[in-house]
């Protein structure tokens, strides 16, 4: 397992960034300012690791939001796509190569996905929902149900999935015929799939909402949602951009429900940190939706890519990190749930919610920073951990000090 080094991260005060002050107004005076002030300008990465301009050190627990699954620079991960760029790195859609085609298939025998389903790949989340948007309309059908707080993407097609006002607002008037129902309320579904009748295309959601603060699906909701669409013929689309691939400590989140989707999207953590979005449709009918001349994109599934992504389910395979991803995520919600502060912790496997009694999740994560911890506030009152899977015990250990001390403080004194 990669990512060894285990003593403390440096406290990072105001010394030592200068540097990265420079490159923050460059960045300021060249970059449209979507993202607002980045944290710091970082330089490179090893493991869990990474360092910034002005070469401090921090122990990355956001794992560049769900998608370094192998951490940084793993050297099966450099070397694959180093020999994929130097063989054949991008062909178009006009041609098949082989490590596209040998995507495809490992991703349908991980998600034993039955005979005729098929896959699609995209370049991004965003992009995998469209796609999967694109097959709900191609049912003939318009109703899509989908959550209040979830989040599928910031284009047109996902956006109008996306249950968050404040950033649908500036957008409007986004697809039609969207309906949102609020998160395990089977009452409001029921009620949702009644009105939408034979109009109903598809029930979209994420099995563990990650952008509203690392929210699970109840089982009971995810059942429901799986025999109303059966009943209705719509298509039941689980995006698991953020819960798939391992980071559930199974390969995809569905399964530890035992429901399986028509269809999946998938990105992120698949290709550990080389863009890369799929669409896996399940069986006969999801597979055929989308025929010749329906969907396309010119870098989808391009050979660098599906080499990326193959090596990255290879290390997951080889180092076995379904396991340790369970094992270790059962461990940061024991030790984390014990700090005072701490209300619960959310989520499965390397994808947890801590959720806290005050909402200064904001100021615990710029604290975090300061002390060499990399860590993020989907909401005010969680910081969400979505590190690599091969984060070790002893580093994980590091930031459980550091929130049983500094983080707890912060908390309690807003309390
Ligand atoms: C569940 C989910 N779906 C879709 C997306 C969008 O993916 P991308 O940013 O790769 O376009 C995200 C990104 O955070 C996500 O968490």
């Amino acid at each position: 397992m990669s990512g060894q080094h285990a003593e403390a991260p440096g406290e990072h005060g105001g010394a030592g960034l200068e540097r990265g002050r420079v490159d923050l107004q460059r960045y300021e005076h060249s970059l449209m300012g979507t993202y607002g002030q980045p944290m710091r300008v970082l330089a490179r990465g090893e493991g869990s690791w990474v360092w910034d301009a002005d070469g401090n050190r921090y122990l990355d627990l956001l794992g560049g939001i769900a998608v370094n699954a192998l951490g940084h620079a793993h050297p099966a991960w450099v070397a694959a796509i180093a020999h994929q760029a130097a063989t054949l790195s991008h062909t178009s859609n006009f041609f098949a190569t082989e490590p596209q085609i040998r995507l495809a298939e490992r991703l349908l025998e991980l998600a034993q996905a039955p005979p005729g389903s098929r896959v699609f790949f995209a370049n991004s989340g965003t992009e995998a929902n469209e796609a999967a948007f694109k097959m709900a309309r191609k049912t003939g059908k318009r109703t899509v149900i989908a959550l209040d707080e979830g989040f599928h993407g910031r284009s047109m097609g996902a956006l109008s999935m996306t249950g968050k006002e404040s950033i649908r607002a500036p957008f409007t008037p986004l697809l039609e015929r969207v309906v949102f129902v609020p998160r395990d309320d089977t009452d409001a579904l029921h009620a949702a799939v009644t009105e939408a009748g034979e109009d109903l295309a598809a029930v979209i959601v994420e099995p563990i909402q990650g952008e509203s603060g690392v929210r699970p699906l109840a089982h009971a909701f995810l059942a429901a949602a799986r025999e109303l669409t059966l009943q209705h013929e719509a298509l039941l689309i689980m995006d698991e951009v953020q819960t798939g691939v391992a980071r559930t400590g199974a390969w995809f989140a569905h399964q530890l429900h035992g429901i399986r989707p028509d269809v999946m999207t998938l990105a992120k953590g698949l290709g550990g940190g080389f863009p890369i979005g799929a669409v896996v449709a399940f069986g006969e009918r999801a597979g055929a939706l989308l025929a010749k001349g329906d969907h396309g994109t010119t870098f989808g599934g391009n050979p660098l890519a599906a080499a990326a992504a193959l090596a990255t389910l290879d290390v997951i395979e080889e180092e076995g990190l379904l396991a340790h991803a369970k094992a270790l995520g059962e461990h940061l919600r024991t030790a984390l749930g014990a700090i005072d502060g701490v209300v619960e912790v959310r989520g499965e496997g390397l994808m947890l919610g801590i959720g806290l009694s005050a909402a200064v999740s904001a100021d615990v994560a710029r604290a975090a920073v300061e002390a060499g911890f990399i860590v993020n506030p989907p909401s005010p009152d969680t910081i969400r951990l979505v590190p690599a899977l091969t984060l070790t015990r002893p580093e994980a250990d590091l930031f459980v000090a550091w929130m049983a001390d500094h983080g707890s403080r912060i908390v309690r004194e807003a309390s």
